[in-house]
């Protein structure tokens, strides 16, 4: 059967039907929306397989510039290389640190921006940068559709994860072409993200950046012409 979720099976079958959403599924979106965090407080506790089949169900159905579904993900699970992302993480996290003020350079210094240290699941996500899928439709003009359409990519598994009441950490204090290198990957696969997965020790509908005083919540410029 032809399957819109990249040959996963999505339960919707016929292209044309309707599906009416109700007020109360809105309001349960919201709800998701605002509860979505970026976790960096992980519970060790495993991710069963299953739960983590959904998400790569639930991955596949993010949009795509021309299709082409250009991420690419890899399941780190080795504890050396989970050693070495984490040492690259503290080297380039030592570096930025470096580029504040003193006075910023405090603050910074105590904030967590990574969940390296427990997350039970942890994923490189890739991009690639020459996809023949899609046959260059869209990307010929921005070429950072491959981009904005991995972003997507990652943003679907964040909110699916936490419908799963499981929480997701972006981590992007990493040098790329080191990550590439470490994780040997295929030519043409440029690093994107890593992302850590798990049981979130608290939940919050606030950001932890917010809530630390080191930039506020502001609203989105929105305007008319
Ligand atoms: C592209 C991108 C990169 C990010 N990189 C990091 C990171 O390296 N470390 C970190 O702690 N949070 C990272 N974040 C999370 C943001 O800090 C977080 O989304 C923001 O503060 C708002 O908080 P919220 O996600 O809980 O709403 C990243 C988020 C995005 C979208």
């Amino acid at each position: 059967m032809d399957t819109p979720g990249g040959g996963i099976e999505t339960g919707f079958t016929a292209a044309g039907g309707i599906v009416n959403f109700s007020p109360e599924d809105a309001a349960r979106l919201e709800t998701l929306l605002r509860w979505r965090r970026d976790v960096r407080h992980f519970r060790p506790d495993p991710v069963p397989e299953a739960l983590l089949v959904r998400l790569r169900t639930m991955m596949a159905l993010a949009p795509s510039v021309g299709n082409a579904r250009p991420w690419r993900v890899l399941s780190v699970k080795s504890a050396t290389l989970r050693a070495a992302v984490r040492a690259l993480f503290e080297q380039e996290n030592r570096v930025a640190a470096a580029g504040y003020d003193p006075e910023h350079a405090e603050v910074y210094a105590r904030l967590k921006l990574a969940g390296l240290d427990r997350a039970p699941e942890q994923l490189a996500i890739f991009m690639l940068e020459d996809p023949e899928a899609g046959h260059r439709l869209g990307r010929c003009t921005m070429p950072e559709t491959l981009h904005q359409s991995t972003a997507m990519a990652i943003h679907t598994l964040w909110l699916a994860a936490r419908a799963e009441n499981l929480g997701l950490g972006m981590v992007s204090i990493l040098d790329p072409r080191h990550m590439e290198h470490l994780l040997q990957v295929p030519e043409g696969w440029r690093f994107s993200a890593y992302l850590c997965l798990g049981w979130p020790e608290t939940h919050d509908d606030t950001p932890l950046l917010h809530r630390t005083g080191w930039q506020e919540n502001t609203p989105t410029v929105w305007e008319e012409r």
